[in-house]
């Protein structure tokens, strides 16, 4: 017994700590990489200064991964794989990534207030990503890009963290852009596996403001973007919207390639690939 004890205690010891959540390329957290179609990230060359990767990690395990703009707040987009979505529900609460604050802190997404104790006090973890205080009072919602509709137990919960969401139009967030994620629920169904990218575009000057200080950026449409795959992983459909993310908004369906000119057009980086080889079979 106190062999196998010493011997659990070496081979425990020796594994390789599991690695953080903020990391220099998806292609640095192997984990990453499972939420992109074939291990693809977007061929997409956004500005690289204040750009960073996310592995959202929650209760030990990855599920899914975020491309985050610390100046902006928000994300670009959210990748994950489609899982069938649950009841749905809420959260009460919402998590933020301990290191945007400090690179040595927890690799996992956290609740603010369980993080916060008496020697952080003066630390400012608002620096690099938005917190709940600056959605309180907001008349804009916290839109989650990659839904929690599209999850089951713990990759659901893992949703509810800021780093995933932007300040969405009410309206948009709670009628078109809601009924767009369940009617895609109901399409990514039949598919034997799934890979969806949900983004924002970011506005030129529009953000939520605290203390007359510009603090998340409100972005001016939403995206989606998915790759449906059947049997023998060959894709059978692929496909895509925008939303302006205004009052009385719609949501406008489109292929990938529609997609792509979009995007490039809107951000002025122009898009190689969403996914591999376009979904293409
Ligand atoms: C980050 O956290 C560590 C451990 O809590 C602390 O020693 C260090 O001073 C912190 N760094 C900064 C820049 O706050």
């Amino acid at each position: 017994m106190q062999v196998l004890a010493a011997l659990c205690f070496l081979v425990l010891a020796h594994l390789p700590p599991l690695r953080g959540e903020v990391v220099e390329s998806f292609k640095k957290g192997p984990h990453c990489l499972d939420f992109f179609y074939k291990g693809m990230v977007p061929k997409w060359n956004v500005p690289k200064r204040h750009t960073v990767y996310l592995c959202q990690r929650f209760n030990n395990r990855y599920h899914f991964a975020t491309l985050y703009n610390t100046d902006h707040r928000i994300a670009i987009y959210s990748a994950y794989r489609f899982q069938t979505g649950d009841d749905g529900g809420r959260e009460d609460y919402w998590y933020i990534e301990p290191q945007l604050v400090n690179m040595s802190w927890n690799a996992e997404m956290e609740d603010e207030r369980m993080l916060r104790n008496e020697d952080n006090i003066n630390v400012d973890f608002g620096k690099k990503q938005a917190l709940d205080e600056d959605y309180r009072g907001s008349i804009y919602d916290r839109g989650h890009l990659n839904p929690n509709g599209h999850h089951t137990e713990d990759s659901r919960t893992a949703t509810f963290t800021l780093t995933n969401v932007v300040p969405q139009n009410r309206d948009l967030n709670q009628r078109v852009w809601n009924e767009y994620e369940t009617d895609l629920q109901g399409d990514l169904r039949k598919c034997t596996q799934a890979y969806v990218l949900v983004g924002a575009i970011p506005s030129a000057d529009n953000w939520i403001v605290k203390n007359n200080i510009k603090r998340v950026n409100i972005p001016d449409r939403i995206w989606n973007a998915y790759c449906c795959l059947g049997n023998n992983g060959r894709p059978l459909d692929s496909g895509g919207a925008i939303a302006l993310n205004t009052d009385q908004s719609r949501v406008k369906r489109h292929t990938l390639s529609e997609l792509k000119l979009l995007l490039g057009q809107y951000t002025k980086s122009p898009v190689g690939e969403l996914f591999h080889n376009n979904c293409e079979a």
